[in-house]
């Protein structure tokens, strides 16, 4: 449980908030970059609560500006893209991906103002097929890009999606440290008899432990597998947005999001999975691209979206899956299919972090022993902000890019045995380099 202070410091994102303003101390990815083509349609983007467009110019250059034209406030979404910039269709003012002015027709040529004016952007990279952004406030110096390894590996290695989800960041981050909800939410109940049994045949309350990380928080969940091993699957959460989940199945990929944060209220889920020392299995791959027998996986399908109006913030992202049409829920389903009755993986999770509010009252939460994980990382968010706007102190991670160089595990070990210790060498990311342990 927070106080409404606490939460209200770690639910808002806009420019001037305590947790906007943590946010725009770190590159954020944003957009697939093959989405954008030069002298293309501009996108609409909105991120950190800020009205933005992103296009890319005639020499690939990609740009991200603010919609609401400098002169007047026309949108330049609706922008002419052309001959290296992005020209309001107002009265013809024209910008380039650094927001100088480079034409305005209706201005006497002597008036000296194309000097003077210039369109807010912020700096982008694309690395690996990913736009990054960063929209602190040292735009001339921006820290280096975080070594992540999904945006490292080869490209045939890594499966990336974006979807846009109707819910505060933070509940959504949230469920992916909560390994508790795993097996209820998503468990299958067809051909098992009384609901009971299937409840009786898992281990639903596994022991939580945390640790706290340079890059931020893992998260451990000890399951007992008889009487001499243990089965621990280690989250891991990286400020200020990043979850990475342990591999598992027969073809082990490791998985994370970034829950990036478009307003208060929507979220923007880019979903990552990826085998870091070789080739997505084929087959893999086309599960995350178009699900499994029409049911969704951890990654939005490419039959799952529902477009919006191009002027709507990431209108080719939105799904078909959301609070307006039920996630799909189906009551008879549950009866004999799926324990939620809702169709595949993320649909569940998305369905149950939205909630019912797109921004959780933790006021009112009987918090219990499975959420150690969601309790000592909004700690370790309000210690931050603390140390930051208290002390100016910002955290390690920000100029550290190799913070980031880190893993999700699943690991069985021997029940007397730790898993920081037993575990830190796979936690490890090492570019090329594989599991080093059966997941
Ligand atoms: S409002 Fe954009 S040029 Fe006038
Ligand atoms: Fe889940």
């Amino acid at each position: 449980m927070l106080s409404h202070e606490q939460n209200e410091s770690l639910v808002r994102v806009g420019p001037g908030t305590s947790m906007g303003d943590l946010f725009r101390l770190y590159w954020i990815p944003f957009y697939p970059g093959s989405a954008l083509t030069p002298d293309g349609q501009p996108k609409r983007v909105k991120l950190l609560g800020e009205d933005l467009v992103a296009f890319r110019d005639s020499e690939g250059r990609p740009g991200l500006i603010a919609n609401a034209c400098p002169h007047r406030g026309a949108p330049l979404m609706f922008g002419r893209n052309e001959e290296c910039g992005l020209r309001c269709v107002y009265h013809g003012w024209k910008f380039g991906v650094d927001g100088k002015v480079t034409d305005m027709p209706a201005e006497p040529a002597e008036s000296g103002l194309k000097e003077t004016v210039r369109a807010k952007t912020y700096s982008c990279r694309e690395r690996n097929g990913v736009l990054w952004t960063y929209m602190g406030p040292d735009q001339d110096n921006p820290p280096p890009l975080p070594q992540i390894e999904w945006n490292l590996v080869p490209d045939e290695n890594v499966f990336v999606s974006f979807r846009v989800q109707e819910c505060n960041w933070l509940q959504a981050l949230e469920g992916e440290i909560d390994s508790a909800h795993a097996p209820i939410l998503h468990g299958r109940i067809d051909n098992k008899g009384a609901i009971s049994d299937w409840v009786a045949s898992k281990d639903l309350s596994p022991r939580f432990e945390c640790k706290e990380q340079p890059f931020g928080m893992s998260i451990a969940s000890r399951r007992s597998i008889g009487d001499d091993t243990s089965y621990w699957r280690v989250n891991q959460f990286l400020l200020p947005f990043w979850t990475l989940v342990p591999p598992q199945s027969k073809f082990p990929e490791l998985s994370g999001h970034a829950w990036v944060p478009m307003d208060d209220e929507t979220t923007l889920c880019l979903m990552f999975s990826y085998t870091p020392a070789g080739p997505l299995y084929p087959r893999m791959r086309e599960l995350l691209a178009e699900g499994h027998k029409g049911r969704e996986t951890g990654h939005a399908s490419q039959n799952c979206y529902a477009p919006k109006p191009s002027t709507t913030p990431y209108a080719d992202f939105w799904t078909r899956f959301s609070p307006d049409t039920g996630y799909g829920f189906d009551y008879n389903s549950q009866r004999d299919t799926w324990f939620s009755g809702m169709p595949g993986l993320w649909v569940q999770d998305a369905a149950c972090q939205t909630g019912v509010v797109p921004i959780v009252d933790r006021t009112q939460e009987y918090l219990s022993a499975s959420d150690m994980g969601i309790v000592r990382t909004r700690r370790l968010l309000l210690k931050s902000l603390a140390a930051y706007h208290d002390r100016g102190e910002t955290p390690a991670s920000v100029q550290d890019p190799e913070t980031f160089m880190v893993r999700s595990i699943s690991l069985h070990l021997p029940s007397q045995a730790s898993w920081t210790e037993d575990g830190a060498a796979f936690m490890r990311a090492e570019l090329g380099s594989d599991f080093g342990y059966a997941p």
